[in-house]
């Protein structure tokens, strides 16, 4: 990516961190008193992590690597957002978890380190960011030790044609295409269901920087895996999205626990919401 369109991303996830933090309760005593951010899907794509390193792509501020870390995995959380590797160091220290942060570009971070995981973890809107698609893939496989898992649990690409109004709007297949739109303010619109902590609801601010995202369709990120040299072990489509809420024409999927916080099309519609798919290096 032109690094003045990285600029802008970076400005515009800026912008929108601090409002998201803004949303949340006191995080630090939430995770203290043994709270967690993870939803059972990426927990059973996973596995167990105890004991394994494993490293948190676009971590934003954190909470799901300090997540991981009170499962026992040593995380390592790479993002190139300032606001978010501020708020997750801080957050870290101030609930004494042994996650680590790196405030680095990812696919920059990918081709140089010299550190290698046993899983590489990425979720809930990732690989968008990337122009290059097979490129940030193979930073994955470079990085993982010999027998390590890719973990991804993604938004269905499928759900950005989809208008606010559960109307047609963008073609599924825009290759090429910079969907140069600012970073929303999501968290205040799921009301709650990304916010485990407690939420405070705040009018939300108009963001002035645009970011730039690219479509990967779910063959095009499948075959990146594939050309990558990693094993593809599973590709799994999911009716819900946890946590995001992409627009107010989806509905919670159910009254109360988890379900209150997945959003799903207004049935009788379905369609992919999620998207997960993990692979092993040899
Ligand atoms: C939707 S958030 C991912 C959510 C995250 N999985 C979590 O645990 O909260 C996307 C993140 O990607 C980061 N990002 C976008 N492009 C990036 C890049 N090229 N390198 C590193 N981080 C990037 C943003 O700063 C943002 O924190």
């Amino acid at each position: 990516m032109k690094p003045e369109l990285l600029d802008e991303t970076r400005a515009s996830w800026n912008f929108a961190t601090k409002q998201h933090n803004a949303h949340k309760r006191d995080q630090a005593a939430f995770f203290r008193a043994g709270g967690t951010t993870l939803f059972p899907d990426e927990l059973e794509l996973l596995g167990d992590v105890r004991g394994k390193s494993l490293l948190h792509v676009c971590c934003n501020s954190g909470q799901d690597s300090v997540s991981l870390s009170a499962l026992g995995a040593n995380v390592t959380g790479v993002d190139f957002g300032d606001e978010a590797i501020a708020f997750a160091r801080a957050l870290a220290a101030d609930c004494q978890s042994t996650a680590t942060f790196v405030h680095s570009e990812a696919t920059a971070f990918l081709e140089t380190t010299a550190q290698r995981f046993d899983v590489v973890f990425f979720s809930y809107g990732v690989l968008g960011w990337f122009e290059d698609l097979p490129r940030v893939v193979r930073g994955f496989a470079r990085v993982l030790a010999g027998g390590g898992r890719l973990v991804g649990l993604e938004i269905h690409p499928f759900i950005w044609s989809v208008g606010s109004n559960g109307e047609w709007k963008d073609p599924y297949f825009a290759p090429g295409r910079d969907f140069a739109d600012p970073v929303t303010d999501y968290v205040g619109e799921s009301k709650g269901a990304l916010s485990p902590s407690g939420h405070v609801d705040a009018a939300p601010l108009t963001n002035p920087h645009v970011a730039h995202s690219w479509q990967h369709t779910v063959g095009d990120i499948v075959s990146a895996v594939a050309a990558s040299g990693l094993v593809v072990e599973q590709v799994r489509e999911y009716p819900y999205a946890n946590g995001f809420r992409p627009s107010a024409w989806f509905v919670p999927r159910g009254k109360e626990g988890v379900d209150a916080r997945r959003f799903i099309p207004p049935p009788p519609v379905s369609f992919p919401v999620m998207l997960g798919v993990t692979a092993r290096a040899s």
